[in-house]
């Protein structure tokens, strides 16, 4: 019996490789979709030839052994559903395989081919120097997909032509948005057409209201003298600071009173509440970064499974944050009486749902909302970061731009933090020029959008002579692009906010060049909010103390997503400078 069991098994096994095998050299001979559909008719084969023989076998069994008859029957049906797991995973590769070999071999006038995508998963942890060692062989490469190529450049002629000049052929495109869905919605950074120009529309008449200038720069004050006062706790007690951390909690803050006109400690109760949800948006946007590397993650989202599944946990934390913030500005709104001029962006677009109920859905209110605390959270967070980081690492400019504070400030030396604050006027934020170019220099090595990703309506010819096929993915690397030698000269990787500087006064560069706010029709809506902010918080950081790392020969590392964040935040010693 123990044998015929054995053999049974053997059989519905080796009836599965050998089908394997038969595809496998078929598809070796023959590159045809023809050949890929017979493989998922025999895919089915496969499960009935397993799953057959056990199922005979059952009845051949006395009555008396139906445990064995049971376990039997359920070790042949998991090993037929593993063979045709590991059948189905292996033609996928193998179509992938010979898709890639087809395009590599193509004569056609695209892009030359620097690998498969799968290269970058095995590079994620370092991905945009990936990108970057690939971006010094060639300004314009493809990386094959399984089913497109995803074009990468750094040629400011090419992403001119892609922001600007053919901007209706590149637009965000079904690709990025299925990737992008779950998280951003329909808001502004995931849409194209009526949706993104209705939304970018009403934003831009909120940014451009002097109202707004107003409220923000005095709120953005009031948050960098709070953040002094919680740093000189810690000098005091000559601890360590994670600055990243009290940045990113400072910039969330600022969102709160400006973009929605709310509190954030009167919406979380409690900080753990706010805690969990910067915890489950920080999670998910590395999650949702990661789909663009992991082919497979459609199926672990269908069946619920490894980051997938956390990503979901993580939706329903962030979702009744965001619909808690609509309900509670719903009420304020009810019973306080506006001033026109005066709304923020939340409530303009509460005021415009009220008009059009039925498209402006409580759920495209939570993905507007999302989109925009996206946008202003971890930029200028992300931004002050890697400034301080390279403060530490360049003394000479730390003390450079902390003479630039206290000249424009005029402030004594025991001026207290709120004193200060009010003195970061508009008029000694335009004399700050170094400060502002230490903070451009900065995104053009650090850029908190490291790569962005357009995806091709038509068939098109880039500027340098590449095609592009309708469906391509075509991206600009912004990170590579600051380290391009051919863009900024041989010292293109070097801290020099100097460059920046002529006779004393910041000269912008071409956008198409220096790329982190992107340009054209799409270019940031914050440009300006992000830097009046950052430059308060600076200004007040860097007229108290001076910083030092807390391990001066550890480099920092980013974390792979959508956003440049130092991994494991940045630990610094803060000393007072008076
Ligand atoms: C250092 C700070 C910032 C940087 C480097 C930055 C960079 C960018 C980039 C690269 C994009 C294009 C993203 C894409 O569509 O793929 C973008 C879009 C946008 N940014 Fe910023 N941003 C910063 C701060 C802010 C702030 C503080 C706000 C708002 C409070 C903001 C609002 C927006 C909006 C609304 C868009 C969407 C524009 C559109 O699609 O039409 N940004 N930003």
């Amino acid at each position: 019996m123990r044998i015929f069991l054995v053999l049974t098994l053997l059989h519905s096994t080796s009836l599965g490789l050998n089908v394997s095998a038969q595809h496998f050299t078929r598809a070796t001979n023959k590159l045809s979709t023809k050949f890929f559909r017979h493989c998922f008719v025999n895919a089915e084969n496969w499960f009935i030839c397993s799953f057959s023989p056990a199922v005979s076998l059952s009845f051949v069994l006395p009555m008396s052994s139906l445990f064995v008859k049971g376990l039997f029957l359920a070790i042949c049906v998991v090993l037929a559903l593993l063979g045709l797991l590991i059948f189905l995973v292996l033609v996928f590769f193998i179509k992938y395989f010979l898709y890639y070999i087809k395009e590599l071999m193509s004569k056609d006038q695209q892009p030359p081919v620097a690998g498969m995508m799968l290269n970058q998963l095995v590079h994620f942890n370092k991905l945009f120097d990936y990108q970057t060692s690939l971006s010094r062989k060639y300004r314009t490469y493809r990386l094959i997909t399984p089913s497109h190529s995803e074009v990468y450049t750094t040629d400011p002629t090419n992403v001119e032509y892609i922001l600007k000049v053919n901007f209706p052929n590149y637009v965000k495109g079904e690709y990025n948005y299925e990737v992008m869905r779950d998280l951003f919605g329909e808001g502004i950074f995931a849409v194209d057409g009526d949706k993104w120009r209705h939304q970018r529309k009403l934003a831009s008449y909120e940014f451009s209201t002097k109202v707004l200038r107003d409220f923000s720069t005095s709120v953005f004050r009031a948050n960098a003298a709070i953040l002094v006062s919680k740093i000189s706790e810690v000098a005091s007690a000559k601890q360590t600071l994670n600055l990243q951390d009290m940045l990113m909690k400072t910039t969330l803050d600022s969102m709160f009173k400006v973009g929605f006109g709310v509190d954030l400690n009167t919406l979380s109760g409690s900080s753990e509440f706010g805690n969990r949800f910067t915890k489950a948006f920080d999670d998910s946007n590395f999650i949702v970064f990661w789909r663009f590397v992991d082919v497979f993650w459609k199926v672990k989202r269908f069946l619920n499974i490894g980051l997938e599944a956390s990503l979901k946990r993580n939706i329903k934390v962030i979702d009744s944050f965001i619909f808690e913030l609509i309900k509670i500005k719903r009420e304020q709104m009810k019973i306080e009486i506006f001033d026109k001029g005066k709304y923020d962006i939340l409530s303009r677009f509460l005021l415009e749902s009220e008009k059009d109920p039925e498209n402006m859905t409580d759920q495209y209110l939570r993905d507007i909302t999302l989109n925009f605390l996206i946008a202003g959270k971890d930029t200028s967070a992300n931004t002050l970061t890697w400034l301080f980081y390279m403060l530490c690492k360049h003394p000479l400019v730390q003390e450079k731009v902390a003479q630039e504070i206290r000249e424009a400030t005029r402030a004594e030396d025991n001026i207290s933090a709120v004193e200060l604050s009010a003195k970061i006027t508009e008029d000694a934020l335009e004399k700050m020029q170094y400060l502002h170019a230490a903070l451009t220099e900065t995104l053009r090595l650090y850029p908190v959008v490291p790569v962005d990703g357009k995806n091709a309506e038509q068939d098109d010819v880039l500027p340098d002579g590449f095609k592009i096929r309708r469906g391509d993915g075509v991206n600009y690397v912004v990170y590579s692009m600051g380290r391009m030698t051919y863009i900024w000269g041989e010292d293109a990787e070097e801290f020099r906010p100097e460059r920046w500087i002529n006779n004393g006064v910041f000269q912008p560069e071409s956008p198409f060049k220096f790329t982190a706010f992107q340009a054209g029709p799409r270019i940031c809506l914050g440009k300006e909010f992000a830097y009046r902010q950052m430059k308060i918080l600076a200004a007040a950081l860097l007229f108290f103390f001076k910083f030092r790392l807390a391990d001066e020969k550890k480099e920092a590392a980013y974390r792979t997503m959508f956003t440049l964040h130092i991994d494991n935040g940045l630990h610094l010693f803060a000393f007072p400078r008076m």
